[in-house]
């Protein structure tokens, strides 16, 4: 392009930006883009719903977790425990299975209420693992890209069953992990030095309470689940 090809070209885009901005005010041209991005977000959280499928192959659809810098850890939000890693890890595990699980309960449930239940599992699972993989990238935390075999041969089971079956089986199944898991997140929000782990514990926490709500709305969990979890999470 010769030099005065390219200054006509800056000189017309120049032209219709100052075209746009005259004649409409600029927050409400940022006021459009913000209604575009939102608009994005939720084709695409749509689109997340509407692949449930039977007959797609069972995986969470998360992106891997974050390279861990070889050389320690990063602690400029505070020291990191054991016991706060250890949560990070459980959680991305806890997404790795239960975002499949509740998308199975789509197409799989007889129950209204289950199939609510894995909605709410599917959207509190999304939000949970960009914060996991964001929080582990900044403290340099290895988490793990694979659900425990256990949680892998349940996904399987479900994957299996269908109508009422499939009912009793998520309620009770899905259940039973989020109450043991629930202490244990309490006591890392109680106790962390870290402000990022803070941050994580207090979503964890609300999310995991609004499972477990969701679940017990079923009406299908049993009193050998309660008991299951109480034998686990009460000292004897
Ligand atoms: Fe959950």
């Amino acid at each position: 392009m010769n030099t005065r090809r390219a200054a006509h070209v800056r000189h017309t885009m120049n032209s219709h930006a100052r075209s746009l901005t005259s004649r409409y005010p600029r927050s409400l041209i940022i006021a459009a883009l913000l209604a575009l991005v939102t608009a994005l977000a939720a084709a695409s959280l749509w689109a997340t719903r509407g692949s449930a499928n039977a007959a797609e192959p069972i995986g969470s659809n998360f992106p891997s977790a974050p390279p861990v810098a070889p050389g320690g850890e990063v602690t400029t939000a505070g020291e990191i425990s054991e016991l706060d890693k250890t949560l990070l890890r459980k959680v991305r595990q806890a997404n790795l299975w239960e975002a499949p699980a509740g998308r199975l309960a789509q197409t799989h449930a007889s129950s209204e209420a289950v199939k609510r239940a894995g909605v709410h599992l599917m959207e509190g699972h999304s939000k949970l693992d960009s914060m996991v993989r964001e929080a582990a990238q900044t403290l340099n935390v290895d988490i793990p890209d694979e659900a425990t075999p256990e949680q892998l041969a349940l996904v399987r089971k479900l994957q299996n069953s269908s109508g009422a079956e499939f009912d009793k089986l998520f309620a009770n199944a899905v259940r039973a992990p989020h109450g043991k898991v629930f202490p244990v997140i309490a006591q890392v929000r109680a106790t962390t030095k870290n402000s990022v782990i803070r941050a994580f514990a207090s979503q964890a926490n609300i999310t995991v309470l609004d499972h477990q709500n969701v679940l017990d709305e079923t009406g299908l969990v049993t009193q050998e689940t309660y008991d299951e979890i109480a034998a686990a999470v009460v000292p004897q």
